[in-house]
Order: structure tokens, then C-alpha cells, then sequence
């Protein structure tokens, strides 16, 4: 059995309407299934990427279907000078930016000896110097300007418990969920809010393909990790996404939300692989080591 999700939009229209918000790897996956959301809540809706054309056709069909603008440019942020440019862009389109999400990430599945020093580097660069570069562009903007701000950081469970086979990955979240802890505490007097999300396994294609290749599939299947029998939906990752970018979380800084089924604690606690006892086992166990009252 499983705990059903369910799947409606969590927030009145018009929550967002006359703030703008940037999602970065907004072209594809939880990005722009956050982003899209963003938008039809009333969101100018910024979304940045390394392909140009991802992002080009992904701002028009998302803006098709909510009705609301949708702008993007191509923005590597491993590159301040890229980063700079995209706020520089939604400024002026859009007159001021009011929330940002690190979304972009970059991941793949590899025994740490076998990593060269490029591949550990490169996903660290991306998760954690991309999310420092964007955290740091714009909220030395809004400070200077007395400006209010929201950050949204998306990291993993493994921030915290660690994980081998992505240890660049890993290394970079366990960063990012820092940043967002400490910033949280430094730069609330700003009136910058910095939160977190830790997403369990939602299907994308980004993400399945590197981490999930089809001859681990059957092996590694994540559903069956996950106390409540399956994956996540996008829409429930969008609803917390946009409560937390929301006012109706304002008092909400510096926490790390966890959205996955109970996943982690599963791996966790020695004795959950307990479940796998059935009853009729536990009445022979029971009957052998509960002691007689007396
Ligand atoms: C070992 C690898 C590798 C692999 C790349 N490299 N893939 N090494 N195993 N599978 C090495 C390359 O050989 C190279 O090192 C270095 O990494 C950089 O590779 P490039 O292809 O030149 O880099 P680039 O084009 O910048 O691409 C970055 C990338 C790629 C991270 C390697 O996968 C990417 O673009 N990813 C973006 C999207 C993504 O990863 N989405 C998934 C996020 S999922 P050398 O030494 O040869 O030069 C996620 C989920 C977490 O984070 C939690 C799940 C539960
Ligand atoms: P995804 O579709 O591959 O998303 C990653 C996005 O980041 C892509 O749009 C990619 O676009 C962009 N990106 C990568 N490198 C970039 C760079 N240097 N500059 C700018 N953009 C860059 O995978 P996803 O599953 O949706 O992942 C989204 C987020 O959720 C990530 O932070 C990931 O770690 C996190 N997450 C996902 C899961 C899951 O189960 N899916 C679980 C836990 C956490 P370009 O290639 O065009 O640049």
C-alpha cells in the first residue's frame, strides 16, 4: 500500500502576482515544474540554463499554458559575469527581482577513485560555487538597494547523512545547505530569507538518466526505498517550493524542508529493516524472547 499524493495546487491565484521570481535549470525537470507553477500563481517568471534553446522553448510553452510572461536567457552559474547578466535581464524587464531558486544541478553516479580531478570539480563548481555565485549576485543587490529577498536551495538528504558514489555531489549540497544556514542567520536583518529543500526521488529525465541507468533500474528501484510506497509527484515539490518562496512563510529562515516519503530515516534506523518480518515470524521471535510475567 501506499500513502496517495495529492496533487492540487496548494495556493490561491494571484500569490505571486507582481513579484518576479528566477529559477536557475529552470528548463527542465523539478525546475520547471517549480517555475511553471511560480507562474500560474501570477509570477514573472525567470529561468536560466547552459542550452539556450531549452530554455527558449521551455519560457514560451510555460507562458502559453499559465498566461503569464515567462522570460529566459542561456546563464552558466558557474560564471559570475552570466549570473550578473540574467538579474541584469529580469531587472530590466521586469523592474526588480523579489526571489531566487538554485535549482541547477549537475550529478552523476562513479566510484570516487575513478573521478579525475575535472569531474569532481566540475559538479562541485556547478552545485555549490553556482549556488554561492547566484546567492551572492543578488543579494548584494537587495541589500545595497534595501531591498527584501527570498532564497529557495534545492539540496538531497544525503547533505547530511552523506553518500558514497556521489561524493562530489554530496560534498557540494552538504555546502549549499550551510550557505543557507548561515546566510539565513546573517542576513535576516536585510530582510533576505534563505530556505532549503531536500527533495527524495522525484522522476526527471536529468536525474534518472545519470543516476538511475536501465541495468540498475530493476537493482536500485528508489520507490521501494520510500516508506510510502512510491516516488514523489512534481506538483508536491512545487506546492512546498512556493509556500517557501511565499509570504505565508515568512517566518520560515534558515530551515531545510525534507520531501521524501520518509526515505532517509528508513535508511537510517538500524532496526527498520525489521519490516521485512512477518507476522507469523514475529510470534515464533515473541514467543522465544518475551519473557513469561512472573
Ligand atoms: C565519471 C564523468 C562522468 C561520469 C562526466 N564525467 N560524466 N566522470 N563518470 N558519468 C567527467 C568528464 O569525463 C570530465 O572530466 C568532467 O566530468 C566534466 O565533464 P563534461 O562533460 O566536460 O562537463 P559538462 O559538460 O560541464 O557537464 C556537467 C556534468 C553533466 C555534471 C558532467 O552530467 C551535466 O551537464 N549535468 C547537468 C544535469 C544533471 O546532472 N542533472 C541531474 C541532477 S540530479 P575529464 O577529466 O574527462 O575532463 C541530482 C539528484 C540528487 O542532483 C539526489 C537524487 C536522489
Ligand atoms: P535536471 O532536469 O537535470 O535539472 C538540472 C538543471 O540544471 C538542468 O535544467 C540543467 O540545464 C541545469 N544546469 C546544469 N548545469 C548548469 C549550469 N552550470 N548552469 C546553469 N544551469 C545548469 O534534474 P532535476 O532532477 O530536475 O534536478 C533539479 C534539482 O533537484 C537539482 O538541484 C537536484 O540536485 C535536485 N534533486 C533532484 C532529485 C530528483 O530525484 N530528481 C532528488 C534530490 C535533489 P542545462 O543542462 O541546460 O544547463
Amino acid at each position: 500500500m501506499s500513502i496517495p499524493p495529492c496533487t492540487d495546487s496548494m495556493l490561491k491565484d494571484g500569490t505571486f502576482d507582481g513579484k518576479t521570481i528566477i529559477v536557475t535549470g529552470g528548463g527542465t525537470g523539478l525546475g520547471r515544474s517549480m517555475g511553471q507553477y511560480l507562474s500560474q500563481l501570477g509570477a514573472n517568471l525567470v529561468i536560466g540554463g547552459r542550452r539556450a534553446d531549452v530554455i527558449a522553448e521551455t519560457a514560451a510553452e510555460m507562458a502559453k499554458e499559465t498566461g503569464n510572461e515567462v522570460w529566459g536567457d542561456s546563464c552558466d552559474v558557474r560564471e559570475p559575469e552570466q549570473v550578473e547578466a540574467l538579474i541584469d535581464g529580469a531587472i530590466e524587464r521586469f523592474g526588480a527581482v523579489d526571489g531566487l531558486i538554485n535549482n541547477a544541478a549537475g550529478n552523476f553516479i562513479c566510484p570516487t577513485e575513478r573521478l579525475s580531478y575535472n569531474a569532481f570539480n566540475t559538479v562541485v563548481d556547478i552545485v555549490l560555487r553556482g549556488t554561492s555565485n547566484c546567492t551572492l549576485a543578488l543579494g548584494k543587490r537587495w541589500i545595497d538597494a534595501g531591498r527584501s529577498g527570498t532564497f529557495l536551495n534545492i539540496v538531497t538528504t544525503y547533505a547530511w547523512t552523506g553518500s558514497g558514489y556521489v561524493v562530489p555531489s554530496a560534498v557540494a549540497k552538504a555546502g549549499v545547505l550551510m550557505l543557507t544556514r548561515s546566510l539565513a542567520s546573517e542576513w535576516g536583518k536585510y530582510g533576505i530569507r534563505l530556505n532549503a529543500i531536500a527533495p527524495g526521488p522525484f522522476p526527471t529525465k536529468g536525474a534518472w538518466s545519470r543516476l538511475m541507468p536501465d541495468a540498475l533500474k530493476e537493482l536500485f528501484d528508489p520507490a521501494n526505498r520510500v516508506p510510502a510506497g512510491r516516488v514523489g509527484e512534481h506538483q508536491e515539490l512545487a506546492n512546498l517550493a512556493a509556500y517557501l518562496m511565499s509570504d505565508y512563510s515568512a517566518y520560515i529562515n534558515g530551515d531545510c524542508i525534507t520531501i521524501d516519503g520518509g526515505e532517509w530515516l528508513r535508511g537510517a534506523g538500524q532496526f527498520n529493516g525489521l519490516e521485512m518480518v512477518t507476522g507469523e515470524q514475529w510470534d515464533q521471535l515473541q514467543a522465544m524472547m518475551k519473557p513469561k510475567k512472573g
